[in-house]
């Protein structure tokens, strides 16, 4: 898809459709919508319809006209923004992917979305979020509205032979002629830029195990590294891929158990960000379980949904997603990525409950369950990434099914072993608009995990499965400030929603972009 600007006055731009949002400024009895613009020739055009009580502000109501009057446009699309003063950019980056899913089964190639005049910024708003009140800029809007865009335009049914090329071909942003326009092409780069990696990520989810292995997930990962690094803006990436033996050589004893049972060979693959000018400190390291195809081993898991084990390298494709994205923005931040990839298979060559393992750092662990795999491969990965001069870690993985018992697909899990990295990444999460929760860590819950042969053991028992875990991990990321994300219930979307079709979600990318860009912004 192709994104522009365009400063032309609304009513004079040709286009298959134009878009403008309606946000309701009445009560729950009596609904009052209001168009988000100021431009007269849409007011009037859109004058009977709002009036007609069609038109209510509903969030993702979805109402459209053809030849609306006095307009260039053949098309006038209202979309739903829901109440007035809870607008921001987390509903318009939803309602301008709503614009992109009601028109592309239609076979509507171009759209134009109205950049909102005068959005929020109500009192209500700057008391429950500064951070969000301070980005209600234009430039915030138009980088919403890409991103939005491009997150909606992706559909996950590449192996359908009837599947119909329904991306869109364009999408123009429409904005005041007054505004800063250089600033308005930053954010639709950024905006493009971020969408795309958070696609990018979702492809490589989307692939099935037998498509997706570790060794085509680490070709996929040096392709994009030496497609990011050879555009003339980027700032350069380099990847390095380390196979078993590696892995053993580095006595990488918890990542060689989960491989050990795959005739699939392992890759760890590690992609450095130095950008020229940014300081050596601080080092972001970012580690994802790359888990290809996850079928509990000789713990083996449940026929029944086991397909679905195929997203279980979701958290490692994020971290990738996040790499494409921070070196294209030229963000100034030293980044290292590594991603952990094994397949959890049964075979004669597979650990079995009971083993014990030495991992990397040295720390002893009894098996006692070897479909608690995720832990044992990120344990040595946070170990090398802080080896490495990581100076903050931040891990994503599809961790525990105790996490979507505990929050559903709505909220990913947050743990945090450092109140001020937590702080900074909260921050992260009101710019990128994703959900997550946090939960404890206490002391009292390493009980769980002490075992009686070994230094730890790898299950906790039947309580809060997400968070013995997230305990197991604290014990490699020693005194490392370091952010958990139990992204389990988030990375895959079992239904379809009217902004972002059902599948893979690429869930974390955003936020972790805007968690190293903070860096750049507050020198540290
Ligand atoms: N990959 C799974 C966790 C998972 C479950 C991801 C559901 C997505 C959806 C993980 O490797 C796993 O099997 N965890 C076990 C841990 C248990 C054995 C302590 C679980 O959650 O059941
Ligand atoms: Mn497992
Ligand atoms: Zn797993």
């Amino acid at each position: 898809m192709n994104a522009k600007l365009s400063f032309d006055p609304v009513a004079q731009l040709e286009t298959e459709c134009l878009a403008v949002a309606v946000v309701d400024e009445g009560t729950a009895k009596e609904p009052r919508p209001a168009l988000l613009t100021d431009d007269a020739a849409i007011r009037s055009a859109a004058a009977d319809l709002l009036s007609s009580r069609e038109v209510t502000g509903k969030i993702f109501e979805t109402v459209m006209v053809h030849r609306p009057a006095g307009l260039k446009a053949r098309r006038l699309l209202l979309v739903g923004g829901g109440r007035a003063k809870n607008f921001s950019a987390y509903e318009l980056r939803k309602v301008a992917g709503t614009a992109v899913r009601f028109l592309k089964p239609k076979s509507i190639k171009a759209l134009a979305f109205l950049a909102p005049a005068n959005w929020g910024g109500s009192a209500d708003q700057a008391a429950h979020s500064t951070l969000v009140a301070e980005r209600r800029g234009p430039a915030e809007a138009v980088k919403a509205i890409v991103e939005g865009a491009f997150v909606a335009d992706f559909d996950p049914d590449f192996y359908r032979s009837d599947r119909k090329d329904q991306r869109m071909g364009e999408i123009t942003v429409v904005a005041a002629a007054s505004s800063d326009r250089k600033s308005l092409e930053r954010a639709l780069e950024e905006g493009r830029i971020v969408g795309e990696s958070q696609n990018f990520t979702r492809e490589l989810v989307n692939e099935p195990g037998n498509r997706m292995t570790p060794t085509i997930l680490a070709r996929r990962a040096t392709e994009m590294v030496k497609e990011v690094s050879a555009r003339a803006n980027g700032a350069k990436l380099t990847a390095e891929v380390l196979g078993g033996d590696k892995i053993r050589e580095l006595k990488m004893g918890a990542f060689w158990s989960v491989a050990q049972g795959s005739d699939e060979p392992p890759a760890l693959i590690v992609i450095r960000y130095e950008p020229a000018g940014a300081p050596a400190s601080p080092t972001i390291g970012l580690v994802g379980k790359g888990i290809t195809f996850d079928t509990g081993g000789i713990s083996i898991k449940p026929s029944d949904g086991m397909e679905k084990m195929k997203y279980d390298m979701a958290g490692g494709a994020a971290m990738l997603g996040a790499m494409r994205a921070i070196a294209q923005l030229g963000i100034k931040v030293r980044v290292i990525a590594m991603v952990c990839a094994t397949e959890n298979m049964p075979s004669g060559k597979a650990q079995k409950p009971g083993d014990v393992q030495i991992a990397m750092s040295g720390k002893s662990i009894e098996i006692i369950n070897t479909d608690a795999e995720g832990r044992l491969v990120l344990a040595d990965g946070l170990h090398y990434a802080r080896q490495l001069g990581a100076t903050h870690l931040i891990d994503a993985a599809t961790l525990t099914g105790a996490c979507v018992v505990a929050l559903g697909g709505v909220n990913a899990g947050v743990f945090a072993n450092n109140e001020e990295m937590f702080q900074r990444f909260a921050g992260a999460l009101k710019v990128s608009g994703e959900k997550m929760w946090r939960l404890p860590l206490d002391e009292e819950y390493f009980e769980q995990i002490r075992s009686g042969i070994a230094d730890i053991k790898n299950t906790g028992g039947r309580g809060a499965g997400a968070v013995t875990a997230a305990m197991f991990l604290k014990e490699f990321a020693e005194q490392t400030p370091w952010i958990h994300l139990d992204i389990a219930g988030t990375a895959w979307m079992d239904d379809n929603k009217a902004w972002i079709a059902a599948g893979p979600s690429g869930v974390a990318v955003r936020t972790l972009v805007e968690f190293v860009r903070s860096f750049e912004n507050a020198a540290n």
